[in-house]
């Protein structure tokens, strides 16, 4: 396998001429990547815009490696950083210069949902892990399975994994972890089957791995605070773009774009507007923008991409 052939193979970048398209204003400026992974974007962007530089950040230590082989040739206009999106917008140095160009490729990356000692992708008899840091980061799926009350199990099942027997889940796994803690994925089948009746459908089992996955990484909360700093660093005109991969992700940001643009964000029902809010900037598209059916067909991982943009005022 040749080196590039092994970059593509650690993950397919997902709607790569999108993001330059809603990139392009940033093609001689700082464009951070807070989600570098394989590097296949930050590639792109480096490979087309010979004028542009790009700040790479990944939580994971494996992806941060991988990266930088790939961008090797890169180097001179490149500076990776092994922390989370929302950390690295303390660094002092993105925050002097400011961003013409943001971009955030959400969620899991191939390799690691095809790494089975990860734990990410739901297959038999694998370890409840899913840290997206690896071991350097803290609790596992195993360790909120183990450790976190039946309440707010079964909240985790129903809002980050829409799971209509919630309730009934996570009563199961209290129940069961009792006699013997949860260690891997086979554990949770065991009890998501005693409380269907049957053994679950991969579907099933894949969106109660998103509610851990979403947990054990603090993705939602990661993002929400991540934006509004990310908005706050883009120089004048600057562009943000997010791509986001499920429902929860996307409210966050959907709802964040509307309000930076809006000119009043008051509650609803007051008899007159009290923000004194002005529009920060505009969305790039009136609606988001979803891979080609080419893409879907090549790629099946990028089906439930859903791509927004936001520009900074001029
Ligand atoms: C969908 S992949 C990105 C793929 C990348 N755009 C490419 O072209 O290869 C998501 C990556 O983001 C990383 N990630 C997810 N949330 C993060 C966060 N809050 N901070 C930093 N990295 C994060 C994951 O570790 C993973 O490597």
């Amino acid at each position: 396998m040749t080196e590039v052939e092994g970059a593509e193979a650690y993950h397919e970048p997902v709607m790569v001429e999108e993001v330059l398209e809603a990139l392009e204003g940033a093609n001689s400026g700082t464009i951070l990547d807070g989600t570098l992974g394989g590097g296949g974007h930050a590639e792109a962007m480096l490979s087309r815009w010979p004028d542009c530089r790009v700040i790479g950040v990944d939580r994971d230590p494996e992806a941060v490696n991988a990266a930088r082989k790939r961008l090797q040739p890169f180097a001179d206009r490149l500076r990776v950083l092994e922390m989370r999106f929302d950390q690295a917008l303390d660094d002092a140095q993105l925050n002097q210069d400011g961003l013409q160009g943001a971009l955030l490729d959400l969620g899991v990356s191939s390799r690691q949902l095809d790494a089975d000692r990860r734990g990410f992708a739901f297959r038999r008899g694998l370890p409840l892990d899913m840290r997206m840091e690896g071991d350097a980061g803290g609790i596992t799926a195993a360790d909120i399975l183990n450790q976190t009350n039946e309440q707010e199990l079964a909240r985790v099942f129903r809002e980050y994994g829409e799971e209509p027997r919630a309730r009934g889940l996570a009563g199961e796994v209290t129940r069961r972890r009792g006699k013997s803690p949860f260690g891997s994925s086979d554990d949770l089948v065991a009890a998501f089957a005693a409380v269907l009746g049957r053994t679950p459908r991969p579907n099933e089992m894949a969106r109660v791995f998103q509610a851990l996955r979403i947990v054990v990484n603090q993705e939602l909360p990661v993002l929400s605070q991540a934006l509004p700093r990310i908005r706050d660093a883009l120089r004048p005109s600057g562009v943000l773009v997010v791509i986001s991969y499920h429902s929860l992700e996307d409210r966050i940001v959907k709802t964040s774009f509307r309000d930076w643009s809006s000119d009043c964000v008051c509650p609803p029902g007051l008899p007159v507007c009290a923000c004194d809010q002005v529009p920060q900037g505009e969305p790039l598209h009136r609606k988001p923008r979803r891979p080609s059916e080419k893409e879907v067909r090549m790629n099946p991982r990028s089906r439930s991409a859903l791509l927004r943009a936001w520009r900074k005022a001029a």
